[in-house]
């Protein structure tokens, strides 16, 4: 039988180059620490040009792992000439992974991700328990996560699955910042939920 892609030496060479990419390009964008705005899953970057715009003294950053899509959302940027707004091809866990206690984040924007809709596909959805434990993580106290979806199954899969966390609360806050994406102008309708991070659980002595 054929070893899992994950196991095989090539596989982990080749995570381990990303990374390292990754790792360089988050030295550049933080000569010094400081908290963050990330969009997982940015696509073309409209939100997060638009919220970076609006926030300039907030470090943003966008990624995703359509090579393209990030591509345009870097013209965009260059184009309005945003200082604070960064897009890396990405993908989430290894971002996070990669992550540093000097970069924690203080906001989350999730908007539209791939819904997965057939069960057997569940599997590969973002809002998931491991995913949601690496988030805690790298968050600083209090930081926001902000989920959008205009597929109600996943909404309400996703909002069960932070509600039985014990480091997320949701939260019915008004949405901190209106901008549409891509997905959201072809959504005839759709649903949002945030969540505020809890303190982390004191070690037992
Ligand atoms: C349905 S699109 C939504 C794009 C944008 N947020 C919008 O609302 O228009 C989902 C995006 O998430 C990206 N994506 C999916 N899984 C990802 C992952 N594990 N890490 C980073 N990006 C991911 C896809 O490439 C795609 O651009």
């Amino acid at each position: 039988m054929e070893p899992l892609p994950e196991r095989t030496a090539a596989y982990r060479s080749m995570m381990a180059g990303r990374a390292e990419v990754l790792r360089r390009e988050l030295r550049q964008i933080f000569p010094c620490p400081s908290a963050f705005v990330w969009e997982m899953g940015c696509g073309h970057g409209h939100f997060l040009a638009a919220y970076a715009a609006a926030h300039p003294n907030e470090i943003c950053i966008g990624i995703d792992i359509a090579g393209d899509r990030i591509a345009r959302g870097l013209r965009k940027r260059d184009r309005a000439r945003l200082a604070n707004l960064h897009f890396l091809h990405a993908e989430a866990r290894l971002f996070l992974e990669v992550l540093t206690p000097a970069m924690p984040i203080s906001r989350t924007f999730i908007l539209f991700p791939d819904p997965w809709p057939k069960s057997r596909h569940h599997k590969h959805r973002i809002l998931k328990p491991d995913f949601l434990h690496q988030l805690a993580g790298r968050s600083q106290p209090a930081a926001r996560l902000h989920f959008r979806t205009d597929f109600a199954p996943y909404f309400e899969s996703a909002s069960a699955t932070l509600a039985a966390d014990p480091r997320w609360e949701v939260r019915a806050e008004p949405w901190p910042f209106e901008q549409e994406t891509v997905f959201q102008q072809r959504a005839p309708t759709y649903e949002s939920a945030s969540a505020v991070l809890r303190p982390a659980p004191s070690p037992v002595v």
